[in-house]
């Protein structure tokens, strides 16, 4: 069995190429670029620790992390365009460093070529990979749909913004985790645990993202900081602001909401942080990942197989980048 760090640099090794072709060079050449920027390559990682969870590695679920890994890229791309993000990786985003259209269609050809290292997998397990690989792409669009009409809405409860997040960015941590074991011949119920381990896991990765968004060091992180407070994102840290405001922080709050001020972010952190925010995202992750490791518990399989996911469940709920 292979660590993360081991399949980590696997999976880079075979994935840091040339994804396209060379022509039209103003297409494929921002595409590359954003490629090659990198990222932490989690979810492809998942895929292969899902399948290595039950057994030996096998080629189809590198097949499958690289059209997970272009897939999140895809979403990437088109995220940096609604989110106004000038900024990923400690590089510009496509559509700042080219354009909107150059942008729209690089997202474009980055998911179809997933979809190109989905036809090299097995006929046996392919109808199964491509159910949960459409249900979870279509569930990523539903989330990012909510998370714009949320930046928008008023009252959104701390429920909402679990299922936004839940669809926008745990299923497919969580379908990556399952997709591995699929390859690996995991049965129904170890393939239901795992998945809901990732659910899980993936809830309490955006929660660490929206954290860093406001309280990270945009050095290592990479983003711009305070994204999020720019365009009112109804993020945990602005709703259980507003849930444990007293009168004057809440009326302090709702006149940077409306406003495009210089000092917005620097405002709404200083009330955020009076309101313990930070404390609260700590039980909140703390909580998240205990039920992940109630699902991980259940399935079956030696303890000893699960202690790489176990390490990168810990990793992740403590990131910085
Ligand atoms: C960013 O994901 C998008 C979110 C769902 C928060 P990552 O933090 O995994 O991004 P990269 O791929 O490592 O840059
Ligand atoms: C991103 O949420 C989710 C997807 C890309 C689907 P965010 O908008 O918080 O992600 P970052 O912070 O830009 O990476
Ligand atoms: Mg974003
Ligand atoms: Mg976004
Ligand atoms: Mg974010």
């Amino acid at each position: 069995m292979l660590s993360f760090q081991e399949l980590s640099e696997q999976f880079n090794k075979g994935f840091d190429k040339s994804h396209f072709p060379s022509s039209p060079a103003t297409l494929y050449e921002p595409g590359e670029y954003f490629l090659k920027i990198g990222g932490k390559r989690i979810r492809p990682v998942l895929c292969l620790l899902g399948n290595e969870l039950f057994n030996d590695l096998h080629e189809d679920a590198i097949h499958v992390a690289g059209a997970i890994e272009l897939f999140h890229n895809f979403t990437l791309v088109h995220d940096d365009m609604m989110d106004e993000a000038s900024l990923r990786r400690g590089k510009a985003t496509v559509h700042t460093k080219y354009d909107y259209n150059t942008a729209l269609l690089v997202g474009d050809v980055m998911i179809i070529r997933a979809y190109e290292y989905l036809q090299k997998i097995q006929p046996s397990y392919l109808p199964k990979i491509l159910q949960l690989f459409n249900q979870t792409a279509r569930e990523v669009c539903e989330g990012q749909q909510l998370d714009m009409d949320y930046a928008k809405m008023d009252n959104v409860t701390m429920d909402q913004y679990i299922h936004m997040i839940t669809l926008k960015t745990s299923v497919l941590l969580a379908a990556s985790l399952e997709m591995g074991a699929i390859i690996g011949g995991a049965g129904e119920n170890n393939c239901k645990q795992l998945y809901e381990f990732g659910r899980k896991i993936g809830i309490a990765f955006q929660i660490q993202d929206d954290y860093l968004d406001a309280f990270g060091d945009a050095a290592i992180f990479g983003k711009e900081a305070g994204g999020d407070i720019k365009q009112n994102k109804k993020t945990f840290l602005l709703l259980h602001a507003l849930a444990v405001a007293n009168k004057d922080q809440k009326e302090k709050l709702e006149i940077l909401l409306e406003s495009n001020s210089e000092d917005k972010v620097e405002k709404v952190l200083a009330i955020f942080t009076a309101c313990g925010v930070k404390d609260w995202a700590e039980n909140l992750k703390a909580k998240y990942l205990q039920e992940a490791f109630e699902h991980l518990e259940a399935i079956a399989v030696m303890s000893a197989r699960k202690k790489p996911l176990i390490e990168l469940a810990n990793y992740l709920m403590n990131r910085a980048q």
